[in-house]
């Protein structure tokens, strides 16, 4: 027999009226559950793939017959309107209880009009203009037919050659947090019920970018102080700012993959931040458990997953094949189930879909709003402002329409699908503008020579072509980096140098003794000692999407001034990795006339870009810095005023930063750690007075009882415009 809208109406109906309860929908998903068999509760906590992209193992072929019988209620990797209509229509017309499909889709940054990688937006500091990316992302994910994103990826990561640290916000707690909740925000809107909005997933619970020597997968093991204090804060960031899911990550924490850890999700997750939403695997991660070697089969697995308060099996079948029998002998409550059901139906709830199925995909607006002018022109800003100008030797930079020739060489010049990144969701690159053509915009034909000069990863050696060219200009761009799958998931680098022979093609254009400008677009931090040594001007532009062309070209001709600050740490070498600002100052800390501290013999403990660099076409000074009270108890906040001025012949805008140093504490704490920023824009000669006002409690850590705590003592205040160029003030805490 098949239950219809209308059964479940009614059966709403009279659930309404025995009474209303504080649970959302409650009377509703009561409802339903007296209806569905165990079988369909089953289908209701998996999630498959659609079959149409494909973003890990292929397990379950036949998901459309699982469909049809109820034994699916979420896909993934389905989208546009028409397709996931007709896959609607399949769940609501053909099941027996026609609840509605889920359907999610990895929609980090940016569904078809595709802004800067999240690593790159985070070079921002902007978080109007990041939450509007999130928003736009979402605007067009919905048109497409999409429920739920899989994102934001909120993971720290201290590691350049992990692929992944394109897809979040950099090493820093604080910075990620701010990052994460303008992204929950931007995808979640104020409210669910619109038709705009997209559920948003915290990933990856937990500590995934904490993999060993970068090795994506790769074992974890940090304390649980690192954890809580650096790792998790992004996570209850977006919690707090209203996240409806939680991902599960692939790694283990204390001997325990994530997926199967009751410490992670039970303890930290619902007990201690009262997490009210669901929490679905990362992929096959339940069937992970087993080569983890923490279950013997797939049963196994399955039992430890629900054990510890997993909703949703994404892809690994497990829940669909073993749940059942782990129900009949005993080993999972029926209300384990429901606990985890509910959590799925309330979402859809949360979504209107139980009102109309359908009104996640429309084809008219997908044909009005994506990559629409308006969509395209905050790609456009977005991308201006993820640029770091790294290095501008004698003003090379901003350069001058009028200047004769300009030569542009190198195997991203003239490349649009690189520009797309990793996780472009369904971004193409034909809808990407190259860096040639964003500067045929503003040159003359004639006033532009290019050459590619050679393959992003070959192993070219004959240059003459391109030096031929080069010599006939006034200046040299030169657009090197990375393939855009060079980063991403399953993307690690042991090397973080430019790949293949781009290096060479650089060293022999630079025999020519013009300027050289390098225009750098890759999704991760890269080790670029040479560059930095030898060339005039260096552009960080990581993979800046559709208008990644148009952007840089602002940015070289001085119509935008730079404003990105790095959001990780650039080293010299692989060697320094892992490097980050906020690091402990050891025992033992490096002093120039003293042998036995802590140093390379072979290269310095600086990295080559500190956290938080980035240069201006015009400077900044920070001067009549004012602490109101330094004697402070932690119900305070810390008050502090300072004057930004630009001082140059540009306006521009700066990153005003904030960190502080725990002077001495119970336990040994980083050197220093921001806690509070501010971007400000000024017109030449402009002065403007900043203000911070940092709450005292937030100064703290967890101790080695690992309670959060903020300790009376002396703390150093740093205020500059990146984490090592800062001018220091104290405050007592009592
Ligand atoms: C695996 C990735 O780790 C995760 O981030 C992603 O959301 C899923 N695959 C789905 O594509």
């Amino acid at each position: 027999m098949r239950f219809n809208f209308f059964v479940i109406l009614l059966t709403i109906c009279l659930g309404s009226m025995i009474g209303k309860t504080q649970e959302p929908f409650k009377a509703e998903i009561d409802s339903i559950l007296n209806l569905m068999t165990l079988e369909e509760k089953i289908g209701q906590l998996t999630l498959y793939t659609s079959g149409w992209d494909v973003t890990g193992p292929v397990l379950r072929e036949n998901y459309l017959d699982d469909l049809r019988q109820g034994k699916v209620g979420n896909l993934f990797n389905a989208h546009t309107a028409a397709y996931n209509h007709n896959l609607q229509k399949i769940a609501v017309e053909e099941t027996r209880l026609g609840i509605p499909l889920l359907f999610g889709y990895d929609v980090i940054h940016g569904y078809k009009t595709i802004f800067p990688i999240s690593l790159a937006e985070s070079a921002s500091w902007d978080m109007d203009a990041i939450e509007r990316s999130a928003r736009i992302a979402a605007i067009e994910a919905a048109a497409g037919g999409l429920h739920w994103t899989f994102a934001p990826m909120v993971d720290i990561a201290r590691d350049p050659r992990w692929g992944r640290v394109m897809e979040g916000a950099g090493e820093d707690t604080y910075l990620g947090s701010c990052i994460a909740k303008a992204r929950v925000k931007g995808f979640q809107g104020s409210d669910l019920a619109s038709n705009n909005t997209i559920l948003a997933c915290a990933k990856h619970f937990a500590a995934y970018g904490a993999a060993q020597a970068g090795r994506d997968y790769h074992t974890v093991d940090i304390s649980e102080n690192t954890l809580r204090d650096i790792y998790l804060p992004p996570f209850k960031a977006a919690l707090d700012a209203g996240v409806a899911t939680f991902m599960t990550s692939f790694n283990e924490y204390n001997g325990m993959p994530a997926t199967g850890s009751k410490f992670l999700l039970q303890d930290v997750l619902r007990d201690d931040w009262k997490f009210d939403g669901f929490v679905v695997t990362d992929y096959t991660s339940i069937n992970e458990m087993i080569p983890h070697g923490v279950a013997a089969n797939l049963k196994h697995a399955a039992n430890l997953a629900i054990q510890a308060g997993v909703d949703m099996d994404m892809q690994g079948a497990a829940y669909a094949d073993y749940l059942e029998e782990l129900v009949n002998e005993n080993s999972v409550s029926i209300s384990q189930i429901e606990g985890a059901v509910r959590q799925i139906l309330k979402a859809k709830y949360q979504l209107g879909l139980f009102d109309d199925p359908y009104r996640y995909g429309d084809t008219l607006l997908e044909k009005n709003l994506i990559l629409s002018n308006g969509h395209l022109d905050a790609a456009r800003d977005m991308a201006k402002k993820s640029i770091v100008l790294l290095k501008n030797d004698n003003q090379t930079l901003p350069l001058k329409t009028s200047l004769r020739k300009i030569a542009l060489i190198g195997p991203l010049a003239n490349n649009q699908d690189n520009l797309l990144g990793a996780w472009a969701a369904s971004g193409r690159a034909s809808d990407c503008v190259s860096l040639l053509s964003g500067i045929q915009e503003v040159l003359n034909e004639s006033q532009i020579l290019f050459h590619p000069g050679c393959r992003i990863n070959g192993e070219e050696t004959d240059f003459s072509e391109a030096v031929s060219i080069a010599s006939q200009a006034d200046a040299i761009i030169v657009a090197l980096g990375e393939e855009r799958h060079m980063s991403g998931e399953a993307a690690s680098r042991s090397s973080i140098g430019l790949p293949g022979s781009q290096l060479e093609l650089v060293k022999t254009l630079s025999a020519l003794d013009k300027p050289i400008i390098v225009v750098l677009m890759n999704g991760r931090p890269l080790a670029i000692p040479w560059l930095d040594q030898r060339v005039d001007a260096i552009l960080e532009t990581w993979f800046l999407g559709n208008m990644a062309g148009p952007a840089i070209t602002d940015v070289l001709f001085g119509k935008y001034n730079p404003s990105g600050k790095l959001p990780i740490t650039f080293p010299r070498n692989e060697g320094q990795i892992p490097i980050y600002y906020n690091m402990k100052n050891t025992g033992r800390p490096f002093n120039a006339t003293d042998n036995y501290t802590s140093k390379y013999l072979d290269v310095a403990n600086e990295p080559l870009y500190p956290f938080g660099f980035g240069l201006s076409y015009t400077s900044f000074r920070i001067e009549n810095i004012n602490i109101f009270d330094s004697v402070l108890t932690i119900y305070d906040d810390l008050v502090l005023t300072a004057d930004l001025k630009n001082n140059g012949t540009v306006s521009g805008e700066e990153v005003v930063q904030l960190y502080i140093t725990d002077k001495v504490g119970s336990l040994t704490r980083p050197v220093r750690e921001l806690k509070g920023f501010k971007k400000i824009f000024l017109e030449p000669g402009q002065s403007e007075q900043i203000r911070f006002e940092i709450p005292i409690r937030s100064l703290g850590f967890h101790n080695a009882k690992m309670d959060y705590v903020v300790e009376e003592g002396a703390f150093d205040i740093h205020l500059g415009n990146s984490s090592t160029n800062t001018v220091t003030k104290s405050i007592i805490v009592q």
